[in-house]
């Protein structure tokens, strides 16, 4: 039990070098896969009746905003990669997205859900001052979705930062249930992806989707720690 360094080096110099290709980087089958559940799960808590306006913890080029069609007043997004902001910006200018850091994201604010996908938490050396953050922009009652990189995702082929220098700390599930549990109340993990990304780029674009939603439901849920992420979620208490 426990959070592993699986790198070193700047991420955000990374991903401002990276933010050119980083949509085309992500054009597998098993990503297309990846999109497709995070879609249903994103529309499936957005349309309850108390989710309003959403906080993207590190909104990269806006992939949050493509999965679910957002209404740009329902959406705020920031990253500390200048470049992956720039990007975002041209894809959807109409929501609003800032670069800026953890340090100058001070004061109380109203969301009803803050959401952060594809690995961005995994970047953050103090994860406990970024929960305490989240927490505090959070309405009482307000949810979480967040994602972390699993400690299989160091062998992953299509891993962003495979070979990369680049500080990224893996998860497993129990320390996320408990790390999770100091500032969220209803914790609850499940894993993303446990069948080999070679396996399920041979399948047809279709059934891969249909696979990785049913393994997500089952196995996900039973083996967190075999996937290459997980996914968190929870709720601040009132
Ligand atoms: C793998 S990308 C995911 C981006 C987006 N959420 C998505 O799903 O496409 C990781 C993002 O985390 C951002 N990032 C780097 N360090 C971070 C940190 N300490 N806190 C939050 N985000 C960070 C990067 O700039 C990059 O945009």
């Amino acid at each position: 039990m426990e959070r592993r360094k699986i790198g070193s080096g700047d991420a955000v110099q990374f991903y401002d070098s990276e933010a050119p290709r980083y949509d085309a980087d992500y054009q597998q089958t098993v990503h297309h896969a990846e999109d497709r559940v995070m879609a249903g799960i994103l529309r499936r808590m957005l349309r309850r009746r108390d989710v309003f306006v959403v906080m993207d913890v590190g909104c990269g080029t806006g992939k949050l905003i493509e999965l679910t069609r957002i209404n740009p007043c329902r959406y705020w997004g920031f990253d500390p990669a200048s470049r992956m902001i720039a990007a975002h910006n041209r894809r959807y200018p109409r929501h609003r997205a800032d670069c800026m850091q953890w340090r100058s994201l001070t004061g109380v604010d109203q969301f009803e859900f803050a959401v952060s996908l594809f690995g961005s938490l995994s970047h953050q050396a103090d994860i406990w001052f970024a929960l305490e953050m989240i927490r505090r922009k959070l309405l009482p009652g307000g949810r979480v979705l967040l994602m972390f990189y699993g400690h299989r995702s160091a062998g992953r082929p299509s891993f962003i930062c495979g070979g990369q220098p680049v500080d990224t700390w893996t998860y497993d599930a129990e320390t996320l249930r408990l790390e999770l549990g100091v500032y969220f109340e209803d914790v609850r993990v499940r894993g993303l992806t446990l069948l080999s990304e070679r396996m399920i780029n041979l399948l047809p674009r279709w059934l891969a989707a249909a696979y990785l939603w049913l393994e997500t439901q089952t196995l996900g849920r039973w083996f967190p720690d075999r996937a290459y992420a997980l996914i968190v979620t929870g709720r601040r208490g009132e």
